[in-house]
């Protein structure tokens, strides 16, 4: 094993622990015993003081003061996300009933953030610093005055208010990782600026980056603007870069690549455990899935193989865990014990935490990615950008010097990663963005003013699919009321016209069951040693129709068990994640009601909820290829091979004409939630759509 690892010759992180002849390894850091944790004594005052950010708060506050905008860079954990909301409120920028507001990109660095501003301000989450999120609005009208959330509710906010004039300061954080809403967002900020030249606006970014975010900002057309002036203000960007304070970081490859990167972790964080000193371990994985698995086989060794994994702590990091385990990784490590927290990558640049001496770095990441050509957008896992290996590595040397293990060679580090992440926009599936556009009344979609231009094709697919739903009209305005229906309801909007449907057809009690359940990232208990208990308890829910109808069964079964947690756990159920359709449920409820839709239950007429879901998902139709044996499926539209994924209760059942919910990329790929249908009704559902497929077999 110790073969297996070979020190980098690219030192990114600055002046490196010397090697020894031959290139012993793991010896960073080995001279540092002290604990990791100490830092936690200090009080949370000296704490604050003690952060790169706080030797510039009087410079960021004079920049904002006098500049519209004001491009912050700085590297993780330096304090720009939970510092500069308290600084900008403490110099008087919440007063007179306006909000300061920090939007983040993943809903759970807003809970996590939020959270740990509260405990700083000593207030209750909720009173003066709140969060919303989709589905979670965690604030008081008239009492929070820092809000945290994401962007795109910050997108949903200017539906209502579209100069978003209770914000005397908007913070973009996080600015670096480009996300769709992200960029959407400056685009309209932008645009707001020139109406509301008091408005503030600060981007933070992990990385240096900001340099093409601030000729973004710098392009604002010339025109005299004699009352700023007046006031002093500057419309050219500022551009401020506080110095981090980071450790070296030794960096080890791979000397081989790696097949299994679940199993490499696992192995690699052992290594670290036995033969390194104390300090946290950092794991980069992809998704729930392949954390679980790490975790499940993490703690198998604990517990067969004790003395080799004694006093380690394995916690699992990804959206959609419950607040109480999220809490649970931030929480000091007790001497002697050492901590794994295994992570997507919301642990690269959105949450820092305290302790982390060593990285495992996967090389990898979920990423989503469209093909406008194919119409197929899917969450790939697909190689990070060299920015993020870097980023990633840097998380080792918070607290003293590090050690970053990448399981993957030098060779793919230097020579085939890319040197730069895509922004999303460039990289998704339009219609949302398209949707919310239109919505806020900007017609030009393609002469938008955008940080980075989205593809032209997938611009129009977009439309066309917005049109086929009836959502657009000739002139491409938004339809009354299907439109502006849609546009209200938070969701894809896939998803809100089928919803709407199923309002016409008398359904959408059991629809808006199904609405949140696609909301929530799974409702089953997965993990590595359960599939087959797991897969037999489906069984008992599995209806024939598909993965839509099983989940209205789950869902009753739950309601009738009386919402319990111990049935939910014979029966390899989420409890948690039922919880959370629970909530969505009530709240989709209330924004049916509110739009004037008809809740109504269709009791057992499961066909009215079959073409319901055809009413939003016609563009996801797929046919079993008659010649095929081993379950290819077709998609109407792209003819692009298919299959249907195991997890789907439908897995070897193969009906002839099926809809999918979203595609998921591995060796294949794979449909996820999938329910038959009639093909008839995809004429019916989208006539235009499918006008040029008619020489395809529709029956
Ligand atoms: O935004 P940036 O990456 O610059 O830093 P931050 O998120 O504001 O974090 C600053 C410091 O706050 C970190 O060094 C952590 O010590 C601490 N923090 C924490 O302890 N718990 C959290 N949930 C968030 C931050
Ligand atoms: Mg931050």
């Amino acid at each position: 094993m110790s073969q297996f690892w070979k020190p980098g010759t690219e030192r990114p992180q600055g002046r490196v622990v010397d090697d020894e002849e031959g290139g012993v390894l793991f010896l960073s850091g080995a001279h540092h015993s002290s604990s990791s944790s100490g830092y936690g004594y200090a009080s949370i005052e000296k704490q604050r003081q003690r952060l790169p950010v706080y030797k510039y708060r009087t410079a960021i506050l004079y920049l904002i003061e006098t500049h519209a905008t004001t491009i912050i860079v700085g590297e993780t954990g330096s304090g720009k996300t939970t510092q500069i909301p308290q600084y900008l409120k403490e110099a008087g920028w919440a007063t007179g009933g306006r909000l300061i507001a920090c939007t983040q990109p993943r809903r759970l660095a807003v809970q996590a953030v939020a959270a740990r501003v509260a405990e700083e301000m000593g207030v209750k989450l909720g009173d003066e610093v709140g969060y919303t999120i989709r589905f979670e609005d965690i604030t008081k009208p008239d009492v929070t005055v820092l809000k945290f959330l994401t962007d795109g509710v910050l997108l949903r906010e200017m539906m209502n208010d579209p100069l978003l004039t209770k914000y005397s300061v908007i913070m973009v954080d996080e600015a670096h990782e480009r996300s769709i809403s992200t960029d959407i967002l400056l685009g309209l900020l932008k645009k707001i600026q020139r109406r509301r030249p008091e408005l503030r606006l600060i981007i933070s970014s992990a990385t240096i980056e900001a340099k093409s975010m601030s000729d973004f900002f710098r392009t604002r057309k010339k025109r005299r603007e004699p009352e700023n002036e007046e006031h002093g203000l500057q419309l050219e960007p500022a551009l401020l870069s506080v110095e981090g304070r980071g450790f070296n970081v030794q960096i080890n490859y791979a000397e081989e690549p790696i097949q299994d990167y679940v199993q490499a972790a696992v192995s690699t964080v052992l290594l670290i455990h036995e033969r390194e000193p104390t300090g946290d371990v950092l794991v980069f994985l992809t998704g729930q899935d392949d954390i679980d698995a790490a975790v499940q086989l993490l703690t198998d060794e604990v517990q067969t193989n004790g003395k080799r994994s004694s006093g380690l702590i394995v916690l699992p990091l990804y959206s959609g865990l419950p607040r109480a385990e999220q809490e649970l990784v931030f929480s000091p490590t007790l001497r002697g014990k050492r901590k794994v927290v295994i992570s997507t990558n919301i642990a690269e640049t959105s949450l820092t935490l305290e302790g982390i001496v060593y990285v495992v770095d996967s090389g990898f990441s979920k990423q989503r990615f469209y093909n406008p050509i194919s119409d197929i957008e899917n969450l790939v896992v697909a190689p990070i950008s060299r920015a993020s290996a870097r980023q990633r590595a840097g998380r080792a040397g918070r607290v003293r010097p590090g050690v970053c293990y990448r399981l993957y060679t030098e060779d793919y580090f230097l020579n085939h990663m890319l040197n730069e992440g895509i922004p999303e926009i460039q990289r998704s599936n339009l219609v949302s963005c398209v949707i919310q556009l239109k919505a806020l009344g900007i017609d030009n979609i393609l002469g938008f003013d955008w940080p980075a231009s989205p593809s032209p094709e997938a611009m129009i697919r977009a439309l066309e699919v917005l049109y086929s739903l009836g959502v657009l009209d000739d002139d491409a305005k938004l339809t009354s009321p299907t439109g502006f229906q849609v546009a209200e309801i938070p969701l894809d909007p896939m998803v809100s016209k089928m919803i709407i449907a199923s309002s016409q057809l008398g359904c959408s009690e059991e629809i808006i069951t199904i609405a949140a359940v696609l909301s929530v990232q799974s409702i089953w208990i997965s993990g590595r040693g359960i599939q087959k208990d797991s897969d037999e308890a489906k069984l008992r829910f599995a209806a024939a129709e598909g993965d839509h109808v099983t989940f209205l069964n789950i869902y009753k079964g739950f309601l009738q068990s009386g919402k319990s947690s111990q049935w939910c756990h014979k029966n390899y159920v989420n409890y948690h994640a039922m919880r959370k359709v629970l909530e969505v449920r009530e709240q989709l409820k209330r924004i049916v009601q509110r739009i004037g839709l008809i809740l109504k239950s269709c009791e057992s007429d499961m066909q009215v909820v079959r073409k319901a879901v055809t009413a939003g998902f016609f563009a996801n139709a797929c046919y079993l290829e008659a010649y095929s044996h081993n379950g290819m499926y077709k998609t109407l539209r792209g003819s692009q091979e298919v299959y249907i994924h195991p997890s789907s209760v439908l897995f070897r059942v193969n009906p002839k004409w099926v809809i999918y919910n979203s595609l998921v990329s591995t060796d294949r790929q794979y449909m996820r939630n999938v329910i038959t249908i009639d093909p008839s009704w995809l004429l019916e559902a989208a006539p235009h759509f499918y006008q040029l497929q008619q020489h395809k077999p529709l029956t």
